[in-house]
């Protein structure tokens, strides 16, 4: 029902070999479906009768035994009208996508539950990723779930507080390293050759399968894809994921457009809207990634490949934004709508500001952001920005008196 196929020369795979990217000429592995016995089995009807999740869209996914799916009941997030932020960025029709709603808390759950299923198909006892908090995260909390071992590599003192945390309560066994996210992802996918982890970082052709689901979701929350898709980019497997699937949805059928997909990176770590605005066939890597938001702090993109097609297929683009603009726009979108998403996913409000002033996307038009984790994940940068409480005596009246001063 479904196999590999390697992006540039074509290879195949069949659904039993662990691979990950193509032993002839080591590009990016993408999976492939018959689509036209998909047509004949699946009816939009039929979907939506089941719960919106994950799991809603199951013969989408590359899975054989549905008796081992791992799930935290991940997906179904909420899409938020959001009115007032429209207002303040000239837009009519803004939604965003809260995808904080997932169980732990970022869009990674959606691949992982699939990663983790792969990972028990395939009869592994432990597995593995590099990360900048969120995949760590939520590759622990799936790997406890499963029963199995998680082992991470982060960079030394470059995660969020709360994604440290999390690895740590669900049990991974976690290496800081002295380097960052690039480093760790080229030690964890050596170390995954040996055999012995599987490996779920958005190399892995099956995990990202799984964050598809969220382009099947917005189509299916609004009755329709929007014409602009606005979404963080790091490593660039979700912004390719998600395009797969709006493209999947109107080659099966079930809608009748593509959106244009707008990936926003932080000014630091650009090297995709780089190529994007060069119109570069090939990135050219940061050597020293840095910005606030550490979730999207990378330099060699993995999935640079796919997250170009991407974008350049969808009649898309890419933008920057600085550190300031970011944490701007994390207040706007919490002031106005409050909704608290973390640094990066204000990466895409900001960029949407940005593309909305320059007149890239028109105040008519249909446009969803997605905010990719929880606020609570980096509870440090808004304190570390924000405006400090004030401070007052045990007493009314001096609370009173320091509420009249301000
Ligand atoms: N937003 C958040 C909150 C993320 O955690 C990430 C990636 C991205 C956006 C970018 O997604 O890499 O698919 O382009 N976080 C990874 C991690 C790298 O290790 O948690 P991408």
């Amino acid at each position: 029902m479904f196999h590999l196929e390697c992006i540039v020369c074509g290879q195949r795979y069949g659904a039993e070999e662990v691979v990950y990217t193509c032993s002839r000429c080591g590009n990016l592995l993408d999976v492939k479906y018959d689509y036209k016995l998909l047509e004949e089995r699946l009816s939009k009807v039929d979907l939506k009768r089941r719960p919106l999740s994950v799991w809603r869209y199951r013969e989408l996914l590359p899975i054989k035994d549905e008796g081992k799916i791992v799930s935290l009941k991940e997906g179904g997030t909420k899409l938020h009208y959001c009115r007032r932020l429209g207002e303040a960025l000239g837009l009519k029709s803004l939604y965003v996508k809260t995808e904080g709603d997932n169980p732990t808390g970022s869009f990674k759950d959606r691949g992982m539950t699939v990663g983790i299923t792969k990972a028990l198909e395939y009869g592994f006892k432990a597995v593995i990723c590099a990360s900048t908090g969120n995949t760590s995260a939520s590759l622990a909390a799936y790997a406890a779930k499963a029963g199995i071992t998680c082992i991470v590599l982060i960079p030394s003192g470059k995660i969020a507080y709360g994604k440290l945390a999390q690895a740590i309560v669900y049990g991974a066994k976690i290496v800081q390293v002295k380097g960052n996210f690039d480093d760790a992802l080229r030690i964890v996918m050596e170390l995954s050759l040996k055999g012995k982890f599987y490996l779920l970082n958005s190399v892995n052709p099956y995990r990202v399968e799984g964050q598809k689901t969220l382009a099947y979701e917005v189509a299916d929350q609004l009755g329709r894809p929007p014409s602009f898709l606005v979404v963080p980019v790091g490593n660039a497997g979700n912004i390719s994921a998600i395009w797969k699937g709006f493209k999947e949805y109107k080659r099966l059928g079930f809608a009748e457009a593509t959106p244009k997909m707008m990936g926003i990176q932080a000014e630091g770590a650009s090297p995709i809207a780089e190529a994007v605005k060069l119109g570069l066939s090939e990135i050219r890597p940061v050597e020293k990634p840095e910005t606030v938001a550490t979730a999207i702090r990378i330099g060699s993109p993995v999935n640079w490949r796919k997250a170009l097609n991407a974008i350049r297929e969808s009649g898309g683009t890419a933008e920057t934004v600085s550190d300031r603009e970011i944490v701007e726009a994390q207040k706007l979108l919490a002031r106005l709508e409050g909704l608290f998403v973390e640094p990066a996913s204000a990466a895409s409000i900001a960029g949407l500001r940005k593309l909305v002033e320059q007149g890239a996307i028109d105040k008519d038009e249909l446009v969803v952001c997605v905010a990719t984790g929880h606020g609570l994940k980096d509870p440090d940068t808004p304190v570390r920005f924000g405006e400090p409480p004030l401070e007052a005596d045990k007493t009314l009246e001096a609370v009173v008196k320091i509420l009249e001063e301000r």
